[in-house]
This record gives C-alpha cells, structure tokens and sequence, in this order.
C-alpha cells in the first residue's frame, strides 16, 4: 500500500467554484498548505474568504476548535499564475468540464510541477484515459472524484485510466483516506461506479410514472417508508435539478452507445423542456411555490383485520412479512408450500399474497389458477417499514384486496395499492441497483466491496446493492429480472452474467 502525500506536500487546487473550495478545504484542513488558483480575477480570493467564513462558522457551532480553523483559512493562499504550483505535491482540478479545456490545463500544469507530482482530476463524466493522452507523463494523472458538498459528503472515487500508474491511484486512495474521506479505487468508465450504478434508482420509479403505476408522491413514499432510502427519487431529482440529472444519465447512455440500460426518460426531458427543473425554479415534479402543499401518498383506507393468515412454504420475504404480523399479534399458522400456487407466500382469508418477483399478481394469478392474488414489494426491513406497496390482479374482488391491506394495517403499515405492473417500486429499483453493480463488478470497473461502500457513502443507500441482493436471495433476483425481461421485451432488463451464474448456484455477489 502506498503512502498518503506527507502533510507537509504543497496541495495545489485548481478552479474555486462549488467543488474546487470545497476540496481546498478538506486539504487545508488535513493540515496542508494549499495553493488555490482560478483563472477568474478574484474567484480564488472570494472562495478563501468564503472557506475562512465556513470555517469560523463551524467553530462557532464547536465543531472544529477555533484555534484549528483559523490555521486551517490561513493555510489557504490564493495564487494568481499556474507557476507557483512548482512546489505542489499533489494538484488536483476541478474546472470547468470540458475535455479540450482541462487537456490543455494538464499540458500547461505538467511543465510546471516536480516529475513527482501527482495531477488528479474532479472529472465526474470524462475519461481520465482521454485527458491523461499526450501528456509526457500519463501514469501520474488519476481521477479524484470528490462529491458535492466535498467537505461533507465521504466518498471519494479514485479513478484509474489506462495509463494510471497503480502507485499513483494507490497514494490518492491513501491521501483521501488522510483526509478523513472514504476512497474507493475505480477504473475510468463512463459514470465511475455511482453515477452508473445509481441510474436505475431513477430510471425505474421514472418508468413506472410513464405506466401510470402510480403518482410522484405515492412512489417517493413506497421508496423512503418501504426502501428506506433517504429520499424519494422525484424529491431527489427535483433537488439535483431536472436538468442535471437529465444530462448525467443522457450522457452516461451516449458513453455507453446508446445501451437501453441507461436510456433517459421522455417524461424527464419534458419536465426539462418545461423548465420544470425542480427545486431552483420552485417546479418540478412538485411545486414548491409559496402556499404549495405537498401531495399525500396514495394509501388505502382503513380495512378489517381478516380472520385466518397463513405463511405456505418458505421464502425471505414472505417469511420476513409473517414476523412483522406475529410481532403485532396477528396468528399466522403455516402450512407447506404448494409449489403449483406460488413459492413461498401467505394467504389472508383465501387471498394469495404473494412477494413480488417481477410478475404481475395477473400473471401469478393466471399461472396458479386462482383469482384472488396481491404482491407485496420488497421493504428493507420489514419489522420497522411505516409502508407497503401491493398490486392486486385484475379479476381479484375488492374483499379480497380488503383481506390483505387489512392484515397489513394490522401490523402498523399504510398500505399503497398501484396499479398491477410488474416488479413494484423497491423491488425493481433494488433489482436494477445490484444489476447494474455486478456488471460493474465483472467488468472490473471496482471490486463487490467498493461498489457498495460507494454506494453507501456516495449516494446514501441504506444498504450496499450487492448485500441486498444476498440478503433477498441472489435466486429471487435473478426470477425477478427474468420475469421483468420477459413482461417488457427489453434489453435493459437483460440478466448481469453475475446475477445469471450466482443466481443459479444459489452462490453470493458480495464476496
Ligand atoms: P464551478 O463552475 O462552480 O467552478 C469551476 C471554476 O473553475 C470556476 O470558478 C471557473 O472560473 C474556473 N475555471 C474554469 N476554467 C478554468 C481554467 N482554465 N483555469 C482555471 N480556472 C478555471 O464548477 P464545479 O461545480 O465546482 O465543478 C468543477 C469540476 O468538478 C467539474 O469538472 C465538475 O464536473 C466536477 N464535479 C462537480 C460536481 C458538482 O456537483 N458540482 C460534483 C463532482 C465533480
């Protein structure tokens, strides 16, 4: 393992908008001396002054001791020419993202700086391969992707391009970690590991609006009460913004020629077209003007309790849904399954209900012979979700839906009913996350521990994609993908090789 840049190594920051002082910061806090640059008159100035407030401000709020902030404003010194980077053990950009334009600053920088120096990138969407080409020393630029805000959010992707000496990516890795940052090594493709892997959590709840499964609010709250995800996927984008969120997954698909995987949405290019872009234009998927009241989820109104609940066979979640309902009181008695109907499910008053596997209750429905079928999504913990979104097949009566949002209700959870789609809410989306990272996986993009820990620490998931696909069952996985697959006639649904082999060998992803 190699070392972390010394504390006495110059830090050279390059660019003083939102992510360049961030990052000077995190540098001057770790007890660099930083040299900020930006080619703007002032802006290096403005954003030391800003950094010296930010700090100040923390030790106000006795987060930082007063004493450690002023040093750390003070190890700050803006610069006003590329020259007095010469000392700098480490530079890292973060202008303006354009290729040509940060090509040309790594030429000019690479006279510059010692032969030692290592040039990193803040890239979030150019290949560190194509902006390390021509350079006399390719082997020492790498990618740093700090995440917004850098001071706060932890992970940082270090990113290896072709020529990215292993030595290089190994110090960043070291000096992030230095820093108080979790570093995880990746290598340059388009979207580094988040970015790729996150465009499912939007891409799905988007199609299952262009469905009409459901309203904006209703799939938000499956997914924060029921997934336990921080934050709903059109709150979330409405706070990215629209158009951002648009252009990263547009041209994270045009990086991967056109692969339906990431293909952006219609309705998200409407909201844009609109200037619709969410919470910076007080629109988006909802109105955040004044006066304007947030929409409720859909959830069904109060139903009795029904009177005989069954758990038949055996399944992860169909057994995580029977504790839940025990541990409110409800009798669940258990009987073997009968493979003929579906694998391992419950029964409320002669209601099938069934886990989702990326089915429609109507297909379940059709293929056991019996009418009366609700699928369950999937919940990151069932003994703790305040929500659940089920589906009823077309011909199953109003009693019988009534039986299993009763029990359900019970059991303390709201109930949301949408319309019959295949695969709900956190079950297609988690199905989706862990797809798309074991491709990453197979690919070599990162290894399984780093994809989730980005995951994790990058975008708040409550759990790593790969460890919740081991925790569901990489089985049920792969039949929930498969049905999928087969419901939409789409490649995008095609099955991960990982998920593929795993799935049939009952084998794990996160090892
Ligand atoms: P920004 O627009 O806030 O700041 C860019 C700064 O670079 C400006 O102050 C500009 O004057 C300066 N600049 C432009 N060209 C320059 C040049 N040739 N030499 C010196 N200074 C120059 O942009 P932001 O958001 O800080 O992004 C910077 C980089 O970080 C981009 O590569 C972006 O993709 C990446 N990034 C951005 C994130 C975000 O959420 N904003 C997250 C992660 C990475």
């Amino acid at each position: 393992m190699a070392d972390a840049l010394p504390r006495t190594a110059d830090v050279g920051v390059i660019g003083a908008g939102a992510m360049g002082a961030g990052i000077a910061q995190i540098a001057a806090q770790a007890g660099h001396r930083v040299r900020l640059f930006d080619n703007r008159m002032g802006a290096a100035d403005q954003a030391q002054a800003k950094i010296a407030t930010t700090l100040a401000a923390l030790a106000a709020k006795g987060k930082l001791a007063p004493a450690d902030a002023e040093a750390a404003a003070a190890r700050i010194v803006p610069v006003h020419a590329l020259g007095d980077f010469v000392s700098a053990g480490l530079v890292i950009e973060a202008i303006v993202e354009d290729l040509d334009v940060k090509r040309r600053l790594l030429r000019e920088l690479e006279v510059v700086v010692a032969p030692g120096a290592i040039l990193a990138t803040n890239t979030s969407s150019l290949s560190i391969t194509a902006l390390a080409a021509g350079l006399k020393r390719p082997g020492r630029v790498v990618g740093m992707h700090f995440f917004n805000p850098a001071p706060v959010l932890p992970l940082v992707e270090v990113v290896s391009g072709i020529a990215t000496d292993a030595q290089v990516a190994a110090a960043v890795h070291a000096t992030a970690a230095a820093w108080g940052k979790v570093p995880v090594h990746a290598t340059s493709t388009p979207g580094f590991i988040v970015n790729r892997c996150a465009r499912a959590f939007y891409s799905e709840a988007l199609g299952l609006l262009w469905e009409r499964a459901a309203d904006a609010a209703t799939i938000d709250a499956v997914m924060r009460e029921a997934g336990a995800f921080r934050m709903g996927p059109f709150e979330l984008m409405d706070m990215i913004g629209n158009d951002i969120n648009f252009a990263v997954t547009k041209s994270v698909w045009e990086a991967y020629f056109h692969d339906p995987r990431f293909r952006p949405s219609v309705l998200q290019q409407e909201r844009v077209a609109a200037g619709h872009l969410g919470r910076k234009t007080g629109r988006g998927y909802y109105d955040y003007g004044e006066g304007a009241v947030l929409p409720s989820p859909r959830t069904e109104p109060p139903a009795a309790r029904p009177s005989r609940v069954t758990l038949a066979g055996a399944s992860v979640l169909a057994e995580g849904l029977a504790a839940r309902l025990r541990a409110a009181g409800l009798h669940v008695a258990t009987s073997p399954a009968d493979a003929a109907l579906a694998p391992g499910h419950l029964v409320a008053d002669g209601t099938l209900l069934v886990p989702c596997d990326g089915r429609t209750a109507t297909a379940i429905a059709a293929a056991c012979g019996h009418p009366d079928v609700v699928v369950f999504d999937l919940a990151f913990d069932y003994a703790k979700c305040a929500r659940l979104a089920v589906a009823a097949a077309d011909g199953c009566s109003p009693a019988a839906v009534a039986a299993v949002v009763g029990a359900l209700q019970a059991a303390g959870m709201a109930v949301s009913r949408l319309d019959d789609v295949a695969g709900l809410p956190v079950m297609r989306t988690v199905a989706m996350l862990a797809n798309e990272a074991a491709d990453a996986v197979t690919q070599g993009i990162a290894s399984a521990r780093d994809v989730d820990l980005a995951m994790m620490r990058g975008v708040n998931y409550p759990r790593g994609p790969l460890a919740w696909a081991d925790a569901i069952g990489v089985p049920h996985l792969r039949a929930t993908l498969h049905h999928l697959a087969a419901h939409y006639g789409e490649d995008r649904y095609r099955l991960a090789p990982l998920i593929a082999r795993r799935g049939a060998t009952g084998g794990k992803l996160g090892e």
